[in-house]
């Protein structure tokens, strides 16, 4: 395994995960880690992330310097570089006359260093850095350079050291994958034999020895990442996983059945599902405003999952399907309590859970991997994103049980569109909306005087912006024929074509 240590970088856990793209793997560890831990560890290779400090700053993350002694490969990113410079000897680091952002070319000055093997001697790089290393440390060669940062790679080929300035682990750095290859597999000598049946194997042992005869309590939104922690929690302790499943009224057609029918039927977790629809649709009668409605369903939501998880005894842990992205903005020292502050929130204030994310390491796709090695089905698996209001915030203003029928008729129409076309894993999200207003149409011979329907589909990468979907105008050409048919009261349907921004995603 090769280990990355966390000097705080946004980028920290993307080493980790280019690692284990590799089949090797790889963990993200505090840089407070003693060098006998590391050395206990036996990983193959150490990685220095990046971090936001400068060495000087008087709080400036450190680390263990007897870990330069352990004759284990180091590569030093970015901050990462510098702390090598400092602490090794006859290095020198200076701040930059001006912060580095962005894109920057390289020439690679020394070609035999195995961290370049076989790439050109230009490269495009991303650099991000206000500090930069003017000395390198006794036994160390410059191996690139650029027009800001004289010293933008170094290397002591014979103690295994390496520092680069720039950041491999991001895409926009022509050869990072390739550069992070030599150090893991021609440096480090790391094996590809790694697969994410074996992560299952750890989390699942990780879990046991946490929770040992003690119980669990699991919210079920019938999204992505808390179905794949219920299935790998099942997996892991059985019968001492309780689940609470709120049905609020606002899914979408056939949700709750597929996955009380997938979870319990197929996986045997046990699941409690309640049956709210009518608190929810009390509380909201009346009510038009999106912000009021979105409240109204969120605390509604913290009430009945409450009001079953007060019924429950013996729940020492609550868990979640936290992703890494959740906890992108706070390093691996502060993350835990950020999260639990978060999300635990409006749980009454008595009851006292240990918090488990077994997912809080991965990214997305990573989840729905995982989700497809546990063996379920890729209609679990491969959900798009669905916002925790559901279609009350798809039926523009009021909402009444007539509208919520319509829209989820329509949806269930276009989601099978989009299926039948192959399009699923093509588009990000799409959905229909119910704008409330009517308008004219014929059919047959007569007048007809009813609602619209739009269709949204977006493209994005994580829900801040987005782009509209180019749906083949054939399949959109079907999507409107059925609803239109199929669906009563509506005589109408338009195509959102604006991106985000200037609007947003959902349409309240
Ligand atoms: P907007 O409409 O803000 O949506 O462009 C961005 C993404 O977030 C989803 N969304 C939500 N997800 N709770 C959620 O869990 C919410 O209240 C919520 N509102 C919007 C939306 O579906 C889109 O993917």
């Amino acid at each position: 395994k090769i280990i990355v240590l966390d000097f705080g970088s946004q980028y920290n856990q993307l080493i980790t995960r280019r690692i284990r793209e590799f089949g090797v793997y790889s963990e993200l560890l505090s840089h407070n880690i003693s060098a006998a831990k590391v050395k206990a560890m036996q990983p193959k290779g150490i990685i220095f992330s990046g971090g936001p400090n400068s060495v000087y700053d008087k709080d400036a993350f450190r680390v263990d310097p007897e870990i330069f002694n352990l004759g284990i490969p180091i590569l030093g990113i970015c901050y990462g570089m510098q702390l090598m410079a400092q602490i090794l000897p006859g290095g020198v680091v200076e701040s930059a006359a001006s912060r580095e952002y962005g894109h920057a070319d390289i020439h690679v000055t020394n070609s035999s260093t195995p961290i370049f093997k076989d790439l050109p001697a230009d490269q495009t790089v991303w650099m991000s850095h206000g500090d930069l290393v003017t000395k390198v440390p006794d036994g160390f060669v410059q191996t690139a350079t650029s027009k800001n940062c004289p010293i933008a790679g170094m290397a002591d080929a014979k103690h295994k050291l390496y520092g680069l300035q720039f950041h491999t682990e991001v895409r926009n750095t022509e050869y990072g994958r390739e550069i992070l290859r030599h150090f893991a597999f021609d440096i480090a000598g790391a094996r590809s034999n790694w697969t994410m049946d074996d992560f299952i194997e750890m989390q699942i042992e990780k879990i046991r020895q946490e929770v040992g005869s003690r119980k669990v309590l699991l919210g079920l939104s019938g999204g992505v990442d808390s179905s794949v922690v219920g299935v790998l929690l099942h997996k892991a302790i059985g019968k001492q996983l309780t689940c609470i499943f709120v049905d609020h009224g606002l899914l979408r057609k056939g949700e709750a059945k597929q996955v009380m029918d997938s979870l319990v039927g197929k996986f045997g977790l046990n699941i409690i599902k309640v049956d709210a629809q009518k608190r929810f649709l009390d509380k909201l009668a009346g009510v038009s405003e999106p912000e009021k409605k979105r409240k109204i369903i969120g605390n509604e939501f913290i009430q009945v999952f409450n009001d079953e998880a007060i019924k429950l005894k013996d729940i020492d842990f609550l868990a979640q399907g936290t992703l890494y992205t959740d906890v992108i903005e706070s390093g691996t020292d502060t993350a835990q309590t950020i999260k639990s502050h978060h999300n635990v929130g409006g749980l009454p204030k008595d009851m006292h859970f240990k918090l488990i994310e077994p997912l809080r390491t991965l990214f997305k796709d990573e989840a729905r991997e995982l989700g497809e090695k546990l063996g379920m089905p890729e209609t679990l698996v491969w959900r798009q994103p669905f916002p925790g209001p559901g279609l009350g915030i798809r039926v523009i203003g009021e909402i009444t049980p007539d509208k919520l029928k319509i829209v989820r008729d329509s949806d269930f129409i276009l989601r099978d569109e989009i299926k039948k076309a192959g399009l699923m894993r093509d588009i990000w999200q799409y959905f229909t909306v119910l704008p409330g207003f009517r308008s004219v149409g014929v059919m047959g011979d007569g007048r007809t005087y009813d609602y619209t329907i739009g269709i949204r589909a977006v493209n994005s990468i994580d829900g801040m912006t987005a782009d509209f979907a180019r749906i083949p105008w054939d399949v959109l050409q079907k999507i409107s024929v059925r609803i239109v048919n199929e669906v009563d009261h509506v005589n109408r349907v338009v195509y959102d074509i604006t991106s985000k921004p200037p609007s947003t995603i959902e349409w309240e």
